[in-house]
């Protein structure tokens, strides 16, 4: 979409990103986790958030519920509002890794659209960006729901439900499959760290 306002201008900052990053001496990047509702990406976020931590790298995870009771709180499951939130949260994990932190986002994001379009703002400002899909069987997410929603939903009490009556695009392209089912959030941690290591975003 484009710029809505008119009579602005873009007021440079006097630090470039290579001093904020020296201050804390690592890179800023995102790590962007997309999958089914309940395949894990919210624990296996908040697992790599707190070993990442545990090694001295700062780093904050965007969680979908969590920016749905704050942020996005005016936006529902609509296609369009699902747009506006990862275009939202796109543009928030470009900011925090502008900012030299590590970012790991956790929504299911369901179309490839606004994936890219999140990989695509952080690959033009120079910033790293990781699709990670975290591809448990709907089958095996529905056997956990741990909020009871794919039940809702088989019973008709939910429309819209991603997995049951909402389209999942699955990325052709990811940096990385990790599967839940038969893997602990620590093991799909393992899993990932390398991708960083490769890179040099974490030594
Ligand atoms: S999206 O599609 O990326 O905008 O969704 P996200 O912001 O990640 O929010 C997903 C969580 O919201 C709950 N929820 C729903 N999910 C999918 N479809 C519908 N209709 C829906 N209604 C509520 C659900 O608990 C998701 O949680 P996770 O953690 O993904 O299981």
């Amino acid at each position: 979409t484009e710029v809505k306002a008119t009579n602005i201008t873009w007021h440079s900052s006097q630090v470039t990103r290579n001093e904020r990053e020296a201050l804390l001496n690592q890179r800023g990047c995102t790590i962007w986790l997309t999958g089914l509702p309940s395949s894990g990406k919210s624990t296996t976020a908040f697992a790599l958030e707190y070993e990442l931590i545990q090694r001295g790298y700062m780093t904050y995870v965007l969680d979908g519920d969590n920016i749905r009771h704050g942020l996005n709180k005016n936006l529902g499951f609509s296609a369009q509002d699902r747009e506006e939130n990862i275009r939202r949260i796109g543009e928030v994990a470009k900011l925090f890794a502008d900012s030299g932190i590590i970012v790991v986002t956790s929504f299911i994001s369901p179309y490839q659209r606004e994936r890219d379009l999140a990989r695509k703002i952080h690959e033009e400002a120079g910033l790293g960006f990781f699709e990670i899909h975290v591809s448990t069987p709907v089958v095996v997410c529905e056997e956990r729901d741990p909020k009871s929603l794919y039940k809702k939903a088989r019973r008709g009490e939910l429309k819209g439900f991603t997995g049951v009556d909402d389209p999942y695009e699955a990325p052709p392209n990811p940096e990385l499959i990790v599967d839940a089912s038969n893997n602990s959030p620590e093991d799909l941690v393992t899993q990932i760290l390398p991708l960083l290591e490769e890179k040099q975003y974490i030594g």
